[in-house]
């Protein structure tokens, strides 16, 4: 199987000083292109550590990454970062922006540490922000949005780059269910006309079915639950 990201047997532990905590024990996951992958699980089961290891924003102790059929694993922390710039898209449980920029210069901050020319992403920047109902806010601050208009800013902004792959770690966990349901089809429709593939990790069972295929990490271990 050719998988655009695969991670295989990852193990992840934390050194405390006492003892060590085994998080991911032997964790394998592919996901193909434009696959779309749900993880769920109880808190503490490991989740947003296997977003991290399998973004390189953390090490892990044993296993291995493959990209695109390259072999990442022993990448630096630079190469990752640079990777991760031009092919990853985060939406996180809490949004990030940036409280001194407006809506649109948030959105555009991705295309501006990717040192694209000034002029290159705008267009887009503005269709993202109509694509998200959000064209009249385009110039609001973050304090001058709504928890709902914020998380559509910063999931415009994870796509700014039209990324491989999106990861969304409980991206619509403050938001109701019927908000929630909403931004779900935003950020499916984005990511199908953008071809990214999808993990995401949440709590949400309506969500979760709406992947192409839902994951369980229970006790370090990633299961199939479909
Ligand atoms: N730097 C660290 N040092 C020690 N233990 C850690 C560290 N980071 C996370 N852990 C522990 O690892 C386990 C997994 O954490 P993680 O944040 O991946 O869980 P999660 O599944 O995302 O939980 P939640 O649903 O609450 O976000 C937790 O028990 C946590 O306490
Ligand atoms: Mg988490």
């Amino acid at each position: 199987m050719n998988y655009l990201l695969e991670a295989r047997n990852i193990i992840k532990t934390f050194d405390r000083k006492d003892d060590q905590l085994t998080v991911l024990n032997n964790c394998s996951l592919g996901l193909e292109s434009g696959e779309s992958i749900s993880i769920t699980g109880p808190s503490g089961s490991g989740k947003s550590t296997l977003l991290n290891v399998i973004s390189g924003l953390d090490n892990s102790d044993s296993g291995e990454l493959i990209y695109n059929g390259t072999d990442i694993t022993s990448w630096t922390l630079d190469q990752f970062a640079i990777w991760r710039r031009e092919n990853i898209g985060f939406v996180f449980q809490f949004h990030f922006l940036l409280p001194d920029f407006t809506a649109y210069e948030n959105i555009l901050i991705p295309s501006r540490i990717a040192n694209k020319p000034a002029g290159s992403d705008e267009k887009f920047a503005m269709e993202l922000l109509d694509h998200l109902g959000l064209a009249d806010r385009k110039n609001h601050l973050p304090g001058e949005l709504s928890g709902g208009e914020q998380q559509r800013i910063a999931i415009a902004r994870a796509f700014i780059n039209k990324p491989a792959i999106l990861l969304a770690d409980e991206p619509f966990g403050n938001l109701d269910s019927e908000r929630g349901e909403q931004l779900t089809d935003m950020l499916f429709n984005l990511a199908n006309m953008n071809h990214s593939s999808i993990i995401i990790v949440t709590h949400d069972k309506m969500l979760a079915a709406r992947t192409d295929r839902s994951l369980e990490l229970d006790a370090g271990n990633l299961t199939s639950i479909i």
